[in-house]
């Protein structure tokens, strides 16, 4: 189905739409994404999902030359090959999060103090101090022996101490990586890294996956998506998820090129029978993929009947494609459409309570073979999920525990597939 483009050959789509899914007020940032496809060899099947390439922003990557004191026009050979240190920088590596490998080679290398504090106090003397103090002093060990006028600012500890401790406490280094990039940890601890040990160190950039959000039958020609942007502020600056705020910020419309591939589902597909219901349950951006199921199912006709379990903040600014589900709830392709939207009253409703207090019907719906869909979190929501069909079981089925556990865990997904999974 996917066919002659993957993720070693992508192919290279433009972006046609970039729409923002939430109402005025929300804390969220949700994006309808259309792409463009080739007219041949890149099929897509409701159910499957979309790798994207990413690029790191062009910002951060001149940032990062300016403090590491490299040129990027240097040939450089990256993990994927020859190119500019800029383009490598740019295409080839993961730069918007430092990791762990890289504070490790820190602690290795930051024993010769006075190599590693003279690029540390190189790019502070440029700022604090000025050009000319800081290229002929070097640290001889002595407490005393601090060039004129260097402020070590944030750096009250001895910086092999505040390494050491990262290294050794697990904990700690989590809390360190989770807001800083290499650009934050150069600034602080300077580096004595050649550009070749550098990107060793860096994690290979990795393409990131989307359920696709709708029907190839319904939109020749495209494939769509519903994601989430990432964003957060760090130590002055703004920053956020790769792949998320490329598409949004750094990707022009009909224009940037943007490498695509699809990734093909076995097992979160609809019934091959028509005439089977189905239940789905995708709170936030799990949507995407029961968009998809919605309108090949419209497309498809069939008796089977189609409840789609929703949630999100607020129903005034997260209800997305609600034009097109009040459609589908007038015309009958959506039979039933029960909605959690959690923060608008004193009490959190969730999904799952919602699954709980229609207990009793979605057991006939599950008694009498419906299938069972879930898309989403896969930490807190998709377990939670998996407990309350088991309760309903329980409940309603008149099953004991451990009878309901097997029916929810061997029965319905691993022996009739009929409970399946998308989440992330
Ligand atoms: C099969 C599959 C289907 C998926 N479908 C969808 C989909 O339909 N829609 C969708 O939106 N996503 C989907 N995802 C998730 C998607 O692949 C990406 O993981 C997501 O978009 C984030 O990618 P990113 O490159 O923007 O962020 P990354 O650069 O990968 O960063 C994300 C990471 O940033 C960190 N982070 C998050 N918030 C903060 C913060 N405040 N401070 C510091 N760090 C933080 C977390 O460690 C998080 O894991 C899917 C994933 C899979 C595996
Ligand atoms: N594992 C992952 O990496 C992962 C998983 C999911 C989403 N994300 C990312 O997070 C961003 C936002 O995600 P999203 O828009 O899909 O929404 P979301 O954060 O998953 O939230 C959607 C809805 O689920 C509710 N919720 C929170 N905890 C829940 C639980 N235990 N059970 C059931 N529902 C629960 C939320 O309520 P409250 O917020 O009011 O509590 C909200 O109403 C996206 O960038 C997405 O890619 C990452």
């Amino acid at each position: 189905m996917a066919g002659q483009y993957s993720a070693k050959e992508p192919y290279l789509s433009n972006i046609t739409e970039n729409t923002l899914l939430n109402g005025p007020g929300t804390s969220k940032e949700t994006r309808h994404f259309v792409f463009n496809l080739p007219k041949s060899g890149m099929e897509y099947k409701v159910g499957d999902a979309l790798g994207v390439i990413a690029e790191n922003p062009p910002h951060t990557v001149e940032q990062l030359l300016q403090v590491t004191g490299w040129d990027g026009n240097d040939l450089i050979t990256g993990p994927s090959g020859e190119a500019s240190l800029r383009d490598v920088l740019l295409t080839q590596v993961e730069i918007h999060r430092v990791n762990k490998k890289f504070i490790q080679s820190l602690a290795d290398k930051i024993t010769p103090l006075a190599g590693m504090v003279k690029a540390r106090i190189s790019k502070r003397v440029r700022i604090v101090v000025g050009e000319s103090n800081e290229a002929e002093w070097q640290w001889n060990g002595d407490s005393g022996n601090w060039p004129e006028g260097y402020a070590p600012g944030s750096l009250s500890e001895d910086p092999s101490s505040i390494i050491t401790n990262l290294v050794d406490d697990a904990e700690a280094m989590e809390n360190y990586i989770w807001s800083r990039d290499y650009i934050d940890v150069i600034g602080e601890f300077g580096l004595n890294h050649e550009p070749e040990e550098f990107l060793s160190l860096c994690d290979k950039l990795k393409p990131r996956l989307y359920s696709i959000a709708s029907s190839m039958d319904v939109h020749p020609g495209e494939v769509q998506l519903t994601v989430g942007i990432v964003r957060y502020d760090y130590h002055g600056r703004s920053r956020g998820g790769l792949c998320t705020v490329h598409m949004t910020d750094a990707v022009e419309l009909n224009k940037t090129p943007i490498k695509v591939f699809m990734s093909p589902t076995k097992s979160f597909i609809l019934p091959g029978d028509a005439s089977k219901d189905i239940i789905m349950v995708g709170p936030g951006t799990g949507i995407a993929p029961f968009r998809a199921f919605l309108e090949q199912r419209e497309f498809d006709g069939g008796e089977g009947r189609n409840w789609f379990f929703f949630g999100d903040q607020s129903e005034k600014t997260e209800f997305y494609y609600k034009e097109q589900i009040e459609a589908w709830l007038d015309n009958g392709t959506l039979y039933k459409f029960t909605t959690a939207w959690s923060r608008d009253q004193a009490e959190k409703i969730y999904v799952q309570n919602r699954m709980a207090e229609n207990g009793e019907e979605l057991w006939q719906w599950l008694d009498n073979g419906a299938y069972f869909y879930i898309c989403g979190d896969k930490s807190r929501m998709a377990k939670d999920v998996h407990k309350t069909l088991i309760q309903i079981a329980q409940d309603h089925g008149g099953l004991s525990e451990i009878d309901a556990t097997e029916f929810i865990e061997k029965t319905l997904m691993r022996v009739e597939k009929r409970y399946l999974r998308d989440v992330y």
